[in-house]
């Protein structure tokens, strides 16, 4: 709720202040609402419009900015979800006096020091759900249909069956289409790593690379680390490679603390450090290129090879995209990993892999596991690279992320009970949120699929059963009615649960 204003603290009008016009450099890239908002919060955020001023009238900003009427009721709608303005009932639109507080970070965690071995987790009953159209689906890490180049992909699929019959039903040995592997090096020169296509091996999403890269540097009862909390996918391959985990604490906008990581390579005999370097899995993290540089100086101290997880790296909410820890790799330590599956299709199941020193094992392993990845999407991908059309449909992608990651922070402040922390991520679609210790997520969980909404429940990120009373929420869906509606019941259910009933 708005406060009211001090006494004596007159409202000031519109009319009585200058609003600068819109850029018409704001409108580039983003959608016209998204300007309009993102202009009207710098000039909040710049002190140009104060708390308890009236903002223009709908249909003053529509003269002034020369934007339709429904652009402008968008943009105050985002501004109003953003906690930064208030409707009030024939008065207009008003800066709001104190912003709606959002919920406070999470802290660094303090995982136990011994290596686990991973037992089952829930992974298996999650993944069976993404496919459930009656769901609103905040568990799998999946982004929504309606947001990614379907159609352009489509398009090129059905031409190269049709143009190139040979290639498309051939296999794609050589570790992977020539053209495709040329079009992943170039674009990983915008994460700072200068490859050939020949230091490229084409993969069946990013699993099969983390897979592969630790098949390669692994024997049964090895121990890997990991960041707490880890990507399930990640414990899930440790578990099938009978490899022990031993999770080193992370912070939660910083990434996994050098410290703590030079202690654990200094005690335990590691065969392998696997991480998510660039807006990470769950908790979003994001490593410096000063930390990914010191991250390789202790790496080399302790001769331990890094299996680094980029599949989030392309989609920061601002700015280029962070550099890979294999830009400042002089020695071919690490196997890089990634795929397409955040940002162009996960079902088509085309990654990659730049294993470094590695690169021989890696080649033969691939091509004793399944023998080349499908054909005609690696040309239809490749295809889509060349035709200039992703960075677009990047620069789109990062703004509705970012939008809907802010949205659902909104969202979670409004509903959740007192106390609940959630992670403020750079990029990437997913919310780590930690609730009071009275919740239990695996519990929530339950309930919250009798409402038909899904979640990822906090143990599934961790080698010890930790995390009971956190969940990660998925941002990439088409923002809705229904979307804001089931984070509402979640943090109701939540509520429910500490009240004991
Ligand atoms: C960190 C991380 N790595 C790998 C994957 C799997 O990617 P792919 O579908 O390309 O195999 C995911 C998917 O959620 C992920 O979040």
């Amino acid at each position: 709720m708005l406060l009211p204003p001090e006494p004596g603290c007159a409202y000031r009008r519109a009319s009585e202040m200058t609003i600068p016009s819109l850029v018409k450099d704001d409108a580039l890239d983003k959608r016209l609402y998204e300007a309009v908002a993102d202009r009207l919060e710098g000039l909040i955020g710049d002190g140009t419009l104060r708390p308890g001023d009236r903002i223009p009238s709908v249909r003053g900003l529509h003269r002034k900015w020369s934007v339709s009427v429904s652009t402008v009721l968008e943009a105050y709608r985002r501004l109003e979800d953003r906690g930064l303005i208030e409707a009030r009932p024939k008065s207009g639109y008003y800066v709001r006096a104190t912003p709606r507080a959002l919920p406070e970070e999470p802290g660094a965690s303090n995982p136990p020091k011994r290596a686990r071995r991973i037992r089952g987790s829930m992974a298996y009953r999650l993944m069976a759900e993404v496919n459930r159209p009656d769901l609103v689906k905040l568990g799998a890490a999946v982004p929504h249909p309606d947001l990614l180049p379907l159609d352009a992909l489509n398009r090129l699929i059905a031409r190269a069956l049709r143009e190139a019959p040979a290639l498309s039903h051939g296999y794609a040995v050589d570790s992977g289409h020539a053209p495709l592997r040329r079009e992943i090096a170039r674009r990983m020169l915008d994460a700072g790593c200068t490859l050939s296509p020949d230091d490229v091996v084409v993969t069946s999403g990013a699993q099969e690379a983390v897979y592969l890269s630790l098949r390669a540097l692994t024997r049964p009862g090895d121990t890997v680390v990991v960041e707490s909390p880890a990507y399930y996918g990640h414990l899930e391959t440790l578990e099938a490679l009978e490899l022990k985990a031993l999770a080193v604490r992370t912070h939660p906008r910083e990434g996994i603390d050098l410290d703590a990581l030079d202690e654990a390579l200094g005690a335990t005999r590691v065969a392998a450090v696997a991480l998510v370097t660039s807006f990470s899995n769950p908790l979003g993290s994001v490593m410096s290129d000063a930390k990914k540089r010191a991250l390789l100086d202790v790496l080399e101290a302790h001769d331990v090879p890094l299996v680094e997880d980029d599949v989030y790296g392309e989609l920061p909410f601002e700015g280029p995209r962070p550099h890979a820890v294999k830009a400042f790799d002089r020695h071919g330590r690490v196997l890089y990993c990634s795929s397409f599956s955040k940002t162009i299709s996960p079902g088509v199941r085309i990654g990659w892999c730049a294993p470094g020193r590695a690169l021989d094992t890696i080649a033969r392993l691939k091509l004793v596991a399944n023998t080349a990845s499908p054909a005609a999407p690696q040309l239809a991908i490749a295809g889509f690279l060349e035709g200039g059309g992703y960075d677009r449909h990047l620069r789109r992608l990062r703004a509705t992320y970012r939008d809907h990651v802010r949205r659902m922070t909104a969202q979670i402040a409004l509903t959740f009970p007192a106390g609940t922390r959630a992670t403020r991520p750079a990029g990437g679609h997913l919310l780590w949120v930690e609730m009071p210790r009275g919740v239990d997520s695996t519990i929530l969980y339950e309930a919250a699929a009798r409402e038909n909404i899904s979640i990822a429940p906090g143990p599934m990120f961790s080698a010890n059963g930790r995390y009971a009373h956190c969940m990660r929420l998925n941002a990439g869906l088409p923002w809705s009615q229904r979307l804001e509606d089931a984070v509402a019941t979640l943090g109701r259910l939540a509520q429910r649960q500490l009240r004991g009933r």
